[in-house]
């Protein structure tokens, strides 16, 4: 196939010219690769304090102007370090992720919705937390003790309040972006949000066995394909205004969005034990991200990695890491998909070593065969996620258990407080909203500078673009 031959030959670059193979790692070696993430893991680590005095556990430094790192990157960090743990056994970073999920999630509401954060929680900053934790309880991650929230009573709680917030009163349907009605972006409907929903019901249907976790998941999917979201292509566009009817589809595509919706059609597909629509959906889907965000077998964040610069955000420098794993997870419960993306994935590992130091600070740009000096958690998380996924189908791999199949996390179906208890948190300043969210709509990385480029990038002459 075409990819094992680039494959080969990016693996006989690395060996001709030693000297630019920076971080040495033989990808056919499980026992090299899992060497290769320790080092990286560690360097990830580096940029964590949260435990030092004076810092707040769970997160990274931030949010900014304090630093770069808003609060739910924090969350998808321990998300990767649970993955890490699941993939090598490397025990030496659990202590730190447990008592960082814990911390941040707001005993005994459980629903990781900490008064701390108001100004930084959208739906899918919350969500990002609920799926490192929904993760705990799939890998068997080391229970909590027994009086702390359980991992699967967390997932449940974000997601019974994310499906509380489905909103029909406009655009037919839909999470909005943001949670608190004075944050900016409140009046966004986006593709991020309702995949991490969808992305939760299908893990929960299949972990509980429960049916309304998969129908609140189908009910997200068909919104998003009923109102293009997700076009008959399987390309997943950003979002849309509720003041517009979410007519005005912002086209920017991200690859985070796409691996969560691939991982939660695997779950589905395993769920319905290969029923279509899910089956279809799931191959093509996963086929138009490789195809997209892959170029050459090498992961490219599209709408923002240019051919002649960065634009990215430090949200969006995150995102390949978790598109990644992901899709590895995806693998694990749809075997078929195996390999469709391990090539894939083995290639832009390939890439992603020759962006990397020895000491595991690796670059962003993983399509230059060198080190962009382009460094951050993120491009760590990036790095860590590809090269231990190319451990996903070792026969020492756990795969996801459910509550029947090996599952110990405790649940309690009807987590998550009062769900009405956005309404009653703290006010939220004009100074707060400046810094809010994830930034995934373009509007935020310089609107009149960026559209031009990115509608050549696109290669589509242009698109629609009503970002307020
Ligand atoms: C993790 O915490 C447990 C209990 O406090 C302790 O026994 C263990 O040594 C710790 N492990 C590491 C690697 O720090
Ligand atoms: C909230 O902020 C206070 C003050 O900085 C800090 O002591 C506390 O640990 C924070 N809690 C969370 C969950 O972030
Ligand atoms: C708004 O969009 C929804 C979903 O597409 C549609 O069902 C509804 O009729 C639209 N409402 C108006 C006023 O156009
Ligand atoms: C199934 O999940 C729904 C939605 O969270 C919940 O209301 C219901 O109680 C659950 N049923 C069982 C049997 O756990
Ligand atoms: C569901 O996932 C399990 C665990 O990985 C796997 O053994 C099984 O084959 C999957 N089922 C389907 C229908 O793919
Ligand atoms: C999960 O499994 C345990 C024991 O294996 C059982 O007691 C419990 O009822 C199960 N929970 C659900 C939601 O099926």
């Amino acid at each position: 196939m075409a990819m094992w031959r680039r494959v080969c030959a990016l693996l006989a670059l690395s060996i001709a010219t030693p000297a630019q193979a920076a971080l040495e790692v033989d990808l056919q070696s499980p026992a090299s690769i899992r060497a290769g993430a320790k080092i990286i893991a560690k360097n990830l680590m580096s940029y964590y304090h949260g435990e030092e005095p004076g810092n707040i556990p769970g997160v990274l430094p931030g949010p900014p102007p304090g630093g770069p790192y808003y609060w739910w990157e924090g969350g998808a960090m321990w998300g990767t370090m649970v993955d890490y743990w699941h993939y090598t056994d490397d025990k030496t970073w659990n202590n730190n992720t447990e008592f960082a999920l814990l911390f941040q999630s707001n005993e005994p509401q459980n629903n990781y919705m900490p008064s701390n954060w108001t100004m930084s929680l959208g739906n899918d900053d919350q969500g990002f937390w609920g799926m490192s934790v929904m993760l705990a309880a799939e890998t068997i991650f080391p229970d909590p003790p027994p009086d702390r929230p359980q991992w699967l009573m967390l997932a449940q709680a974000v997601f019974n309040t994310q499906a509380h917030r489905w909103d029909a009163q406009t655009c037919g349907g839909g999470l909005r972006w943001q949670i608190p009605f004075a944050n900016t972006g409140y009046n966004y409907k986006n593709s991020i949000t309702n995949a991490i929903l969808f992305n939760m019901g299908a893990r929960l249907a299949r972990y509980t066995g429960n049916d309304t976790y998969a129908q609140i998941a189908e009910k997200a999917w068909d919104w998003m394909e009923a109102l293009g979201y997700i076009d008959k292509d399987y390309n997943i566009y950003d979002g849309a205004h509720v003041e517009n009817n979410c007519t005005d589809l912002i086209k920017a595509q991200f690859s985070y969005t796409a691996g969560i919706m691939i991982q939660g059609l695997g779950f589905m597909h395993n769920y319905t034990k290969g029923k279509e629509p899910w089956e279809t959906r799931l191959t093509g889907l996963t086929k138009r991200t490789l195809e997209f965000f892959f170029p050459g077998g090498i992961a490219v964040e599209m709408a923002c990695e240019l051919d002649t610069h960065v634009q990215c955000t430090t949200d969006m420098l995150s995102f390949k890491g978790y598109v990644a794993r992901f899709m590895a997870q995806a693998v694990q419960v749809a075997p078929n998909l195996h390999d469709i993306i391990m090539p894939v994935l083995r290639s832009s590992a390939a890439g992603m070593l020759q962006s990397c130091n020895p000491d595991g600070t690796c670059g962003f740009r993983w399509n230059t065969g060198a080190y962009d000096g382009l460094t951050g958690a993120g491009q760590q998380m990036n790095a860590l996620g590809t090269l231990m996924a190319l451990l996903v189908s070792q026969p020492s791999t756990l795969r996801p258990v459910t509550n029947g199949t090996g599952g110990t996390s405790l649940g309690n179906p009807a987590g998550g407080g009062d769900p009405e208890v956005e309404k009653f948190m703290k006010p939220i300043t004009a100074a707060d909203r400046a810094g809010a969210g994830i930034l995934t709509a373009l509007g935020i990385i310089g609107i009149t500078g960026t559209l031009a480029v990115m509608s050549t990038s696109f290669g589509e002459g242009g698109f629609s673009f009503s970002f307020k």
